[in-house]
């Protein structure tokens, strides 16, 4: 009966905005796959044995979309912050991340003083434009920032030479970099190092970051049922196995 566990056959609808590789992307079959994709079978399907279903939407406004109930839970790469929990509720942590800054090789920005008074691309609605924000006020206003709809409008920009940065998660940064060639990070010490994180990744890092999954703030039961199946993978390997699909070392 562990088809049945706590489901009953129920569908969870997952709202998403993809691509953002490797945690959500397409591959060139057109088949979703990605660190979120695989912790929410783990979870969702194999451990709490619901059926579920990713559903496409725009990360902009998806915690609106998540309360008017057009899918029951977020699983977007998103970060738990203090706002979005004043809207919604998180599971546990399930993920570290940095914001951070990419650049063409051919810049000459080396350092985050050299971002001064450039423009510089993001995803709009979230973390790495809060970033920015933060940046601009930083550099009393001097910098321009341009929000993007998705992450990829903001590595086309880098691309094209119209913003001389994006500030954005560091995995998917190091994805777009590993795919580019003529991509690096900024260096430096930052976030990271300042709240003493092991591990931390060895450039410069904007924030220290968790992400967590979505629910509406009266979906409890789930949130304690996927919780718990979280523990469980993390306790049984399934987390580190699927971890290590898709992030080396
Ligand atoms: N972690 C960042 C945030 O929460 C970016 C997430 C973007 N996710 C996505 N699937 N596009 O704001």
């Amino acid at each position: 009966m562990a088809g049945c566990l706590g489901g009953g056959g129920d569908t969870i609808t997952i709202g998403s905005d993809i691509p953002y590789r490797p945690f959500e992307y397409r591959t060139t079959e057109n088949e979703l796959v990605g660190f979120d994709v695989d912790i929410a079978q783990a979870v969702f399907t194999d451990e709490l044995g619901y059926e579920h279903e990713f559903q496409e939407t725009s990360f902009d406004t998806i915690i609106g979309s998540l309360n008017n109930g057009n899918f029951r839970v977020i699983m977007s790469a998103m970060t738990i912050t203090e706002d979005r929990a004043e809207e919604i509720d998180f599971s546990d942590p399930y993920f570290t991340a940095y914001q951070t800054a990419i650049v063409l090789n051919s810049s000459d920005i080396s350092s985050k003083e050299d971002l001064r008074g450039v423009a510089v691309g993001v995803q709009k609605g979230t973390t790495g434009e809060s970033a920015a924000k933060s940046l601009k006020e930083e550099f009393d206003g001097d910098l321009t920032i341009q929000s993007y709809d998705q992450v990829t409008g903001a590595f086309d920009a880098l691309r094209n030479n119209q913003v001389s940065a994006v500030i954005n998660d560091n995995t998917v940064n190091a994805e777009f970099a590993e795919q580019s060639d003529n991509v690096r990070f900024l260096e430096g010490t930052g976030a990271a190092e300042e709240q003493g994180k092991e591990n931390a990744p060895p450039y410069l890092t904007f924030t220290v970051e968790e992400y967590g999954i979505g629910f509406r703030k009266d979906d409890d039961e789930l949130r304690e049922e996927v919780n718990g199946a979280l523990q469980t993978i993390r306790d049984n390997g399934t987390y580190d196995e699927i971890y290590s699909k898709y992030f080396s070392g």
